[in-house]
């Protein structure tokens, strides 16, 4: 019995701790072992109101490499969201057209809305500063597959935890487990309240730091974040922390050797270049495992598997 049938996935908490690690395991079968043709004569629709490369192509790359179709929109003004049509409307008419709905927007909720007023299932593909909880299972895959674990890591998060929606829905996954958080941020931008409260109900240990040069021999994960210039009101609040963490190789001279750094990406100067070539840097892998794990979420919403 496949308990994800039909079923949308708006934020990490819909899914059960044991669902989501079959859908890690379905993701490793499918990296290690590609199942072919299974979404013939199935139609997904891709509507991004809001920018993407990872999430989209990474959607469609999956959904062709399993032999189904894929329709939609890069950006609302291509669609008659821009004359003035409701979400709703949009998504009442879009599931006439496919079996699935994968869906990015800017407003937080929209997501959760959408879910509610369709006729078929709706994968958040991101809304707002909320949650993103299909790159979180790619996270928690990449984690899982460098680390051989998901229990007892220490994980590093540093830039924007305030509006950075990677790391809030990572952060209710990873409390499943037996995680120490370190959040590295400035004052502007530290993880909210609601996430800590979190994990102060489950007992899970976190700390809060400026910096983290002296303390990154101790992390397992680090996780880089942009600071994200859309979400800012007032910009020059925006250059004030833009640029307040650029990691460097010499960094990393003093970590663990089972040490990753990860980054949702797109980065643009918090990671340098001269981190690409560390055999410690794997946000170009994490970004690729995100094909194998959107193919397991997929299959397993459209019953397939
Ligand atoms: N990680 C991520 O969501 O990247 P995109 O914005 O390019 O989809």
């Amino acid at each position: 019995m496949n308990s994800l049938a039909n079923k949308s996935l708006v934020s990490i908490n819909d899914f059960t701790q044991e669902e989501i690690e079959r859908l890690l395991d379905t993701a490793s079968l499918f990296e290690s072992n590609p199942p072919g043709k299974i979404l013939d004569n199935k139609v997904v629709a891709a509507l991004f109101f809001e920018p993407s490369t990872r999430t989209r192509l990474s959607f469609e790359s999956a959904v062709k490499r399993l032999g189904g179709k894929i329709i939609g929109f890069a950006e609302a003004g291509s669609s008659s969201v821009s004359k003035g049509e409701s979400l709703k409307d949009t998504i009442l008419t879009v599931s006439n057209y496919s079996d699935l709905i994968v869906m990015r927007h800017s407003i937080e909720g929209s997501a959760r809305y959408a879910s509610e007023v369709s006729p078929v299932p709706v994968i958040n593909a991101g809304d707002g500063a909320n949650q993103h909880p299909t790159q979180t299972m790619l996270d928690l895959y990449s984690i899982r597959k460098t680390q051989g674990t998901l229990d007892g890591l220490n994980i590093f998060m540093v830039g924007d935890l305030k509006y950075g929606r990677t790391v809030h829905s990572l952060l209710m996954a990873l409390s499943n487990y037996n995680t120490t958080f370190n959040f590295v941020s400035p004052s502007e931008l530290r993880m909210p309240d609601e996430y800590k409260l979190i994990l102060e109900k489950r007992g899970i240990k976190y700390y809060e730091h400026d910096d983290f040069t002296d303390i990154i021999s101790r992390a397992d994960i680090v996780y880089m974040t942009r600071v994200q210039k859309e979400r800012f009101s007032d910009p020059l609040e925006y250059e004030k922390v833009k640029n307040i963490y650029v990691l460097h190789n010499e960094t990393l001279e003093n970590t663990k050797e089972n040490l990753r750094i990860l980054h949702p990406l797109p980065r643009v100067n918090e990671i340098d270049r001269d981190v690409d070539d560390n055999p410690k840097a794997y946000y170009f892998e994490q970004a690729l495992n995100g094909v194998f794990v959107r193919q397991a979420i997929i299959a397993s919403i459209l019953d397939v598997i």
